[in-house]
């Protein structure tokens, strides 16, 4: 049985037409009805199909014949985008192989490289596919270059056109031919790996496992490892890709599981099942688990109207029930009122996130703009992990701060190379390297930190390169850098809400942007304001907003000079005490504009 069984990914960059190809494939054998397909059917939430992007992994299983013979083929299709990897990562651990697709028209981009690093190292077998040759733009041969002189080998390399389905069937008879079915016998201990869990409305935790060894079925009585609970089966099936119940999973087999747990938390996604009998042997019996995913990106999420403050946490709740890499916690602001600080993955997740709140739950919400973790690491030694200004402590008690960074792969045609390497440069970036995919694309090494590519820096690096540069970022590590903490100064009065953490060499030009952009947004008043950036005591930078114009000696008329000068003297003077004493009040669209992302 276990012979029959192909466990496979689809690994693509974004847009390169994983989706397309899975309709496809799931046409071709049948496993969908050609009535109810409708494009890209294994992005199931609303989000995904409306902005065309896979957001969540998403397994499938077919049946398939080839000579006579039946197959089972699961099929997990993954996300392109760089804020998911940690999907496609652990999607890769429960299957043998890969389908890694490049778009003919646009060949071997950043993320096609990432995402084939994952593979290699997971020692899976790859099968590389061209895909969209319908398109007049299309060069299969260049791509087939490109992708030889990373994978080596000769042997010809499947084109097809996910659209038309031409050569689709070809990848069916590849994904059988030529890679292993899995390893591991029924006859075996039960070892379970839990790749993913989401949250039903009506069934709780449904969990989504990879049959590693021995089998699963209702009733069975299971030990999980790593969260050391006992639970039992309820219910195990296949995605076909609704839920199917089954009798029993065997080895080999990708499926769900659903158990007594009542929430996410208790099935951890990466841990591993046993059964209650073997719990001797646990250790023995658990299979490596997944890295921790760390959201990386933390930004403010304010209810925009404060009433609908205890809405926004039951939704943002609900969010976390399926999404565990999504997660926040209660802050307040003085001009936003309170709210959650929130970290993501990255903005695209943020983005979606948002986009989910509003859309599901019909909230309106402001973000604040993005920021990162730092590291304060103190004289006494101990560490604080900080996101918000008002969290860093006194500087005389800091030794040192450390902010993340990150490696980063450019794909670019070489003639933009000055103009990335410039942007790369501008934004801190260290050169670590230059590799070329032929004589006319390069790859782009770089470390920089995570702070400096989290606003406009996607934009700017289309821009730089006429749309054609792609890039893929992964966490590397703390290092330390001089952060301060700026404070906005309006009319000699703090302005808590719009202090930042920021890196000491920018502050002077992101200080003098936010002085200027709040005198053009400031109501002016009776007396003049003075508008100020400060780091500790010292101003960095300052505007005077002027005082309206009163025409004082409006009442007066002939030519009584004396008198003229006296009335505005006096007003010079109420003007100063004003400005002495004066309280601006500041009009809540102005911190919003400031404030929030973009
Ligand atoms: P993500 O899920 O966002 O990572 O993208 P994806 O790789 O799943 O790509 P998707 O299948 O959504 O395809 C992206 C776009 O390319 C869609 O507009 C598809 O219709 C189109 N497309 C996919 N395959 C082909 C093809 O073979 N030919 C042509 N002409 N268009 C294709």
């Amino acid at each position: 049985m276990i012979k029959n069984i192909r466990n496979f990914c689809i690994i693509a960059h974004i847009d390169h037409g994983k989706s397309t190809l899975a309709d496809r494939l799931l046409e071709l054998t049948s496993t969908i009805e050609e009535r109810k397909m409708k494009d890209q059917v294994l992005d199931s939430m609303d989000l995904e199909r409306e902005r065309g992007i896979t957001i969540k992994m998403q397994p499938v299983r077919m049946d398939y014949k080839l000579d006579g013979k039946e197959y089972i083929l699961n099929l997990i299709d993954t996300p392109g985008h760089v804020d998911f990897q940690y999907e496609v990562s652990r999607s890769l651990a429960a299957v043998e192989g890969v389908l890694l697709v490049v778009d003919a028209t646009q060949g071997i981009q950043a993320q096609t490289l990432a995402n084939l690093h994952l593979a290699i190292e997971q020692g899976l077998e790859i099968i590389p596919v061209i895909n969209k040759i319908d398109m007049p733009a299309a060069d299969p041969a260049k791509v087939e270059k490109e992708i030889k002189s990373l994978l080596g080998g000769d042997d010809e390399i499947l084109r097809v056109s996910a659209k038309t389905g031409e050569n689709v069937e070809k990848i069916l008879k590849a994904v059988v031919e030529q890679l292993p079915a899995p390893k591991g016998s029924e006859g075996a201990d039960t070892q379970v790996m839990i790749f993913d869990s989401m949250f039903d409305t009506y069934q709780g935790v449904l969990t989504h496992v990879r049959i590693m060894g021995g089998s699963l079925k209702r009733g069975d009585k299971i030990h999980l490892v790593g969260s050391m609970q006992n639970t039992e089966v309820l219910e195990v099936g296949t995605f076909m890709p609704e839920r199917k119940t089954k009798d029993f999973l065997g080895s080999g087999e990708i499926g769900y599981l659903v158990t007594t747990a009542k929430d996410l938390s208790a099935v951890r996604v990466g841990d591993t099942i046993v059964s209650e009998k073997d719990i001797e042997k646990s250790e023995e019996l658990r299979l490596p688990g997944y890295k921790e995913v760390k959201p990386m990106v933390f930004a403010g999420i304010y209810p925009k109207n404060t009433e609908e403050h205890m809405e926004l946490r039951g939704a943002m709740g609900k969010i976390n029930l399926n999404d565990a890499s999504f997660v926040f916690e209660p802050e307040r602001s003085d001009a936003l009122g309170p709210g959650f600080r929130a970290g993501f993955l990255g903005l695209l997740h943020l983005d979606i996130i948002q986009e989910r709140i509003s859309r599901e739950f019909d909230l309106e919400v402001i973000v604040t703009t993005p920021s990162v973790e730092y590291k304060v690491l103190l004289k006494d030694t101990k560490t604080l992990d900080i996101r918000r200004p008002q969290e860093l402590p006194d500087p005389s008690v800091i030794e040192y701060i450390e902010e993340p960074w990150v490696a980063m792969e450019v794909v670019a045609p070489t003639e933009f190379v000055g103009s990335l390497m410039g942007l790369l440069q501008e934004r801190r970036g260290v050169y670590l390297a230059t590799e070329y995919l032929d004589e006319s694309r390069i790859v782009l090494k770089y470390e920089l930190p995570l702070s400096s590519i989290l606003t406009d820096f996607y934009d700017k690096l289309k821009g730089a390169s006429k749309g054609y540069a792609s890039m893929a970022w992964e966490f590397k590590g703390y290092r330390q850098a001089p952060i301060v903490r700026m404070d906005i100064v309006i009319a000699d009065s703090k302005e808590e809400a719009l202090a930042q953490l920021i890196y000491e060499p920018d502050a002077q030009r992101t200080g003098r942007q936010i002085v200027a952009r709040l005198k053009e947004l400031l109501p002016r008043q009776m007396f003049v304001i003075k508008i100020q950036a400060a780091i500790g005591g010292s101003v960095i930078a300052g505007e005077r907003l002027s005082a309206m114009r009163k025409d004082v000696t409006a009442k007066l008329y002939g030519g009584d000079i004396t008198r003229k000068r006296k009335l505005l003297e006096k007003q010079k003077k109420g003007k100063k005490k004003m400005m002495a004493s004066g309280k601006v009040d500041i009009p809540g669209n102005v911190y919003l504009d400031i404030l929030k992302q973009g």
